[in-house]
């Protein structure tokens, strides 16, 4: 929800600070700032609105003589966004400072209790809190003040402090909020997430919850919070490089993910497909056969586009592995009496590895000894930290807010899972193994082929549609997803109103909205319910619906009934369309969202991970 970084080595910091707060800006941006030390005095610039802001009021400074400082971009939780509400946060005597990310539960009482010691506050944040608790703890040894503040908090934090009497020191802890420390000779960084530190190191070690961490120009040394006995742990090197988390030209980075989506599917299914033989290799699942063999019920639990993936995945496990699925919203996942055993599977689909509420429900089955995999795109997230196996997506950094190339890979891997289970539970032949895994393989070229296309066919319909207020996606069964998340899609990045739905279920209230006005994106496949969907399509138009196809080359059928159509092309197997079909729908968000001249990457209210509940 924020994004945090920090510096200490040889080279100028200011610059260093800023460069990952760029490349944090995805987590939040009301507001940021950084804080630096120079010739004993701590300097503190913050600025509310984008880093832009920020960069203005650092003209000038770029060059300070300064090799130790922390900076942090803001997504507003308690206080609203403002200068005064922006980290750092000073203690009473200006002497130190804290950035944070996450929620600090108990601030209230804690920031009562502070008050009535004679502590003074200049803001409206839980954060500030930190910087009061760690001044009242503080003799000589910053890292002994952060531990005995931190025995008082009640909440989730990724934080770090810096004190003027202790110039080439950070202390830095976490609990449930994500923090990665950055290893170079001479030099040690920390940041929210890995892109932040990608410019500079790949040699990444990962804080755990509960963990401290003294940073210095000498190197790292992580200690328990509790014990404050010395953590060894070995750093771990990453494959992504600093220009994955650029825009390479690209005007947006969701459009450049849109179109990495190719790679990145095949980056995730290499290696873990025989094309000649169809078998398929998941070691990282971390089940034995037997185990798999007798499972009653696999589970999937998400969030947003995330869940989108999971309701796809639950048409290719229960057909493959003739195994019953749930697709579960974790936030309405952990509220809930769970039935949860060792026979059942969880399986956690989350893009960051971060997400509050699927971290929480990670850990309510692992109490009740369900084996839990999970499907993540970030290594060392905590998320995969935490689960028995985890099947890692390669779809490299996803700086858009918006979910594009992760969505493609996290479908990826779980069609991958859905055979694997089938194959061990003995449901799918030699023959049908391979024909699948074919026309998984087909996807990247075929997806090549056509995204030009699509891109100019989404441009067009920008054109005409970016004015109205309100839209309709319908899908049935594996498109049914699909439509859910081109809504998804169009909404969180243009703020318009769009509701995805069963076509089924159209005539069940939502035909009651048609009219001219509101455009009606109808995805039609010719697959087993396809002679469905167009009935739904002339139920549209009977009542004067203005509908957008999106369906199969050469369905000529399908343009006779619709005012528009997008064409996808037929793939080898009709469970590969969810893969197609959604490509036009995200090109479609992006182009309406550029015409209504919206914050593509940085949609206003949203944040990358969201690591609160
Ligand atoms: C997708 O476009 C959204 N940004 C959001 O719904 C996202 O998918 C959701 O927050 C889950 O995130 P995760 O995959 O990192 O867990």
């Amino acid at each position: 929800m924020c994004g945090i970084v920090g510096y200490v080595g040889h080279r100028r910091v200011i610059p260093i600070l800023m460069e990952g707060l760029k490349r944090l800006e995805y987590r939040g941006y009301d507001s940021a700032g950084i804080a630096w030390i120079r010739d004993g005095k701590l300097v503190l610039k913050r600025s509310q609105g984008k880093l832009g802001e920020l960069n203005r009021l650092l003209n000038g400074l770029m060059d300070t003589r300064s090799h130790i400082g922390l900076g942090h971009t803001r997504w507003a939780t308690h206080g609203e966004p403002s200068e005064t509400n922006a980290h750092p946060h000073t203690d009473c005597t200006g002497d130190l400072v804290v950035v944070h990310n996450g929620i600090i539960e108990n601030y209230y009482s804690l920031r009562e209790k502070l008050k009535a010691e004679g502590h003074r506050f200049k803001s409206e944040t839980d954060t500030e809190v930190l910087a009061h608790l760690v001044e009242k703890y503080l003799r000589t040894d910053l890292a002994q003040a952060v531990r005995e503040a931190l025995e008082e908090v009640e909440g989730a934090y990724a934080m770090a402090v810096l004190w003027k009497k202790n110039g080439d020191q950070i202390v830095a802890a976490r609990k449930q909020s994500p923090l990665v420390l950055g290893l170079l000779e001479g030099e040690s960084f920390l940041a929210s997430d890995i892109p932040a530190l990608l410019p500079y190191t790949k040699d990444l070690l990962f804080l755990e919850d509960g963990e401290i961490a003294i940073l210095s120009g000498q190197g790292i040394e992580i200690r328990n919070l509790e014990t404050f006995e010395p953590v060894a742990r070995a750093p771990r090197s990453i494959s992504w490089d600093a220009s994955m988390a650029e825009k390479a030209g690209h005007k947006h980075f969701m459009l450049k993910e849109i179109y990495e989506q190719p790679q990145a599917i095949l980056n995730t299914f290499r290696g873990r497909v025989v094309p000649e033989t169809g078998e398929i290799d998941l070691p990282e699942i971390r089940l034995s056969e037997d185990r798999i063999r007798n499972l009653t019920r696999v589970v999937l639990l998400a969030c947003g586009t995330s869940w989108h993936a999971g309701l796809v995945a639950k048409y290719w496990i229960e057909k493959w592995a003739g195994i019953p699925v749930e697709v579960d919203l974790a936030s309405e996942f952990r509220y809930r009496h769970l039935l949860l055993d060792p026979t059942v599977l969880t399986v956690p689909v989350s893009q960051s590895g971060e997400t509050a509420d699927t971290l929480a429900g990670l850990r309510m089955a692992k109490e009740l000894e369900s084996p839990v995999v999970s499907i993540c795109n970030v290594l060392g997230s905590t998320i995969t930290r935490e689960s028995d196996g985890t099947i890692y997506t390669h779809a490299g950094p996803e700086i858009g807010v918006a979910s594009t190339k992760a969505f493609t890979s996290q479908l990826t891997a779980l069609y991958l899972l859905a055979l694997y289970l089938g194959r061990v539970r003995g449901r799918l032949q030699k023959q049908e193994m391979k024909d699948l895994v074919s026309a998984l393989i087909q996807v990247p070229a075929l997806i090549q082929d056509d995204i030009a296309g699509w891109h100019e066919a989404a441009a067009s319909l920008a054109d005409i549609f970016y004015r109205n207020t309100d839209f309709l996606y319908l899908g049935r069964d594996l498109q049914f997803p699909i439509a859910l998340e081109g809504a998804l899609k169009l909404k969180e990045i243009s703020y318009i109103h769009a509701e995805g739905y069963a076509a089924g279920e159209m005539k069940h209230g939502p035909i009651a909205l048609i009219d001219r006005d509101m455009p009606v994106v109808a995805l039609a496949p010719r697959d087993h319910v396809y002679q469905k969907i167009l009935s739904n399509i002339e139920e549209v138009r009977s009542r004067r619906g203005i509908v957008v196809g999106v369906g199969e080359k050469g369905d000529k059928g399908l343009a006779k009934i619709t005012r528009h159509v997008i064409y996808c092309p037929r793939p080898q197997a009709p469970e590969i369309n969810p893969f197609l079909y959604v490509i036009p729908l995200q090109l479609l968000a992006y182009e309406i969202a550029v015409a209504r001249g919206c914050d593509v990457d940085q949609p206003r209210n949203l944040a990358k991970s969201v690591t609160v509940e």
